[in-house]
């Protein structure tokens, strides 16, 4: 059963935590708005700060197909939008010739029909689902593709058609509800952009990450949960290849909880490191005093409240 459209701001702020998402309200205000307006979403920030888990809460929540379309460098039509299955249609031809089938014009009919077309994410997610309602179609890493493919995709953003030469033009009753997410390694055309309803998601704030840790991992201890968060705040804020991400904080406090940790100590939160710095550069800068350092401060800054 799909759910309607959030009406409001507050009800989209409520979906999203029905979902278990901690958003802050100008994502819920960004979400409302494109839903209103029937326009894609496009979402751009750092790894790990959950742009691809709002198209999973969506979907889940609204109760609507998701389809995912991965994107990669040298993504073509073919696995983007559909391909013909080949060797379906030659055995069809092998199957006519074998029964002295001579009827050129019309076993060309038959086996470029769609029957034998594999429909890939772009194509599936023009069709509605069982129950009648637009899918989700989660266009995720879209940086990751090059600039012929983004042209392409204007084309079908613009108005949620494709055509198929030996077909014809397959057009969305319903266009789907598009989220698009960047990590932003490179620049994404201005065009893509101006379609879309554009939000930067930031590393949340001190009090969010701390609600996100209190949904995510309910079964860490409090006390600790705010020294993960104080911790990981002031590791942000240090000069680092790769910072961490929310889904790091999540992937340390888990650790934590199996180590059966209450309290950080400087011996543990060294030996963990690898869940929250993902480059060996990072891990040894921070590693032994460092670490000790910034655990110092976080306790002086939690005992000072
Ligand atoms: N605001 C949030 N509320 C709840 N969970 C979050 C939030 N932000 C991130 N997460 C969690 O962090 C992890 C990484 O999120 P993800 O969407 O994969 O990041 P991104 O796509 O930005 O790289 C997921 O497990 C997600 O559940
Ligand atoms: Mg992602």
């Amino acid at each position: 059963m799909s759910n309607p459209l959030p009406g409001s701001i507050e009800d989209t702020v409520g979906l999203l935590s029905d979902g278990r998402y901690v958003a802050d309200r100008s994502l819920a205000t960004a979400l409302y708005l494109a839903l209103k307006l029937g326009r894609p979403l496009f979402l751009e920030g750092e790894a790990g700060v959950g742009k691809t888990e709002i198209a999973k809460v969506l979907s889940d929540t609204l109760g609507r197909r998701l389809i995912r379309l991965q994107c990669y460098e040298g993504l073509d039509v073919a696995s983007a939008v559909y391909e013909w299955n080949y060797s379906r249609q030659m055995i069809d031809i092998r199957i006519a010739e074998a029964a002295g089938d001579q009827d050129r014009d019309s076993l060309e009919k038959t086996i470029f029909s769609e029957e034998f077309l594999i429909k890939r994410p772009l194509l599936q997610a023009l069709e509605p689902d069982l129950s009648g309602e637009a899918p989700v179609l989660l266009i995720d890493e879209l940086d990751r593709t090059d600039e012929p493919f983004e042209a392409f995709l204007l084309e079908v953003l613009s108005d949620f058609q494709v055509t198929i030469p030996e077909i014809g033009t397959i057009t969305a009753e319903k266009p789907p509800i598009v989220i698009i997410t960047s990590n932003r390694t490179r620049e994404i055309h201005d065009a893509i952009k101006r379609r879309c309803f554009y939000y930067w998601v930031d590393y949340p704030d001190a009090k969010r990450e701390l609600e996100i840790l209190a949904v995510k991992c309910p079964d860490a201890p409090q006390d600790m949960s705010r020294q993960i968060v104080a911790f990981v705040q002031r590791l942000r804020e240090k000069d680092l290849f790769k910072l961490p991400g929310v889904a790091e904080t999540i992937d340390w406090t888990n650790a934590l909880v199996q180590l059966d940790r209450i309290d950080l100590d400087p011996q543990t939160v060294n030996d963990t490191l690898g869940t929250l710095l993902k480059y060996q550069d990072d891990i040894e800068k921070i590693k032994g005093s460092e670490a000790a350092n910034l655990l110092e401060q976080v306790k002086a800054d939690l005992a000072a409240r």
